[in-house]
């Protein structure tokens, strides 16, 4: 049983892990930011099925599926740091697309606005001196490099096929060949 100083030292360690609640809120935010890539995905992935386009339809629900992981990390960090994670509701995605060219350029833009918001996430985390936070957050501004390739390139590729039917196909069997890892 420990005294009672150690038992104040303990509540203080606790208290200096714990979350500053401006930190909690804005990494809450940002599950739902994530959620809602997880959703915007999975209804163009939806739209991609629905004009014969599986392997796009195929790499668009991998995608989805690591946006809700994205989540899942915001969302263990807030627990391991003794916070409360509060769930948002979230906004109705698009449903219909231009284009296979549209859901790329879509993506592209939405992965940039992702990108700016782990951006002023970080920024919060400088600012309030929060060290755990911003180790955390250099995962993902890591991992945003890569997003923002990932889609770059494909929309490049598909500007260049044009309405070059066989060309789509070709890549809509390459991007059916993604697998869960990447
Ligand atoms: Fe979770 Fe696509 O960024």
């Amino acid at each position: 049983m420990p005294g009672r100083s150690e038992q104040t030292l303990i509540k203080e360690r606790r208290e200096t892990a714990m979350l500053n609640k401006g930190v909690q809120d804005a990494i809450n935010e940002q599950i739902k930011n994530e959620l809602y890539s997880a959703y915007l995905y999975l209804s163009m992935s939806a739209y991609c099925e629905a004009v014969n386009l599986p392997g796009f339809a195929h790499w668009m629900r991998l995608q989805s599926q690591e946006e809700v992981s994205h989540a899942m990390k915001y969302f263990e960090f807030i627990n391991d740091r003794g916070g409360r994670v509060v769930l948002q509701a979230i906004d109705q995605p698009p449903i219909e697309f231009q284009s296979p060219l549209d859901v790329f350029q879509q993506t592209l833009e939405h992965e940039r606005k992702v990108t700016a918001m782990i951006h002023r996430l970080y920024e919060l985390a400088v600012k309030e001196n929060d060290y755990a936070t911003q180790a955390q957050l250099q995962w993902f501004i890591t991992e945003q490099v890569e997003e923002e390739k990932r889609a770059s390139e494909i929309v490049e590729r598909l500007k260049m096929i044009g309405d070059q039917g066989p060309a789509l196909l070709m890549l809509d069997r390459q991007l059916g060949e993604r697998g869960s890892g990447h």
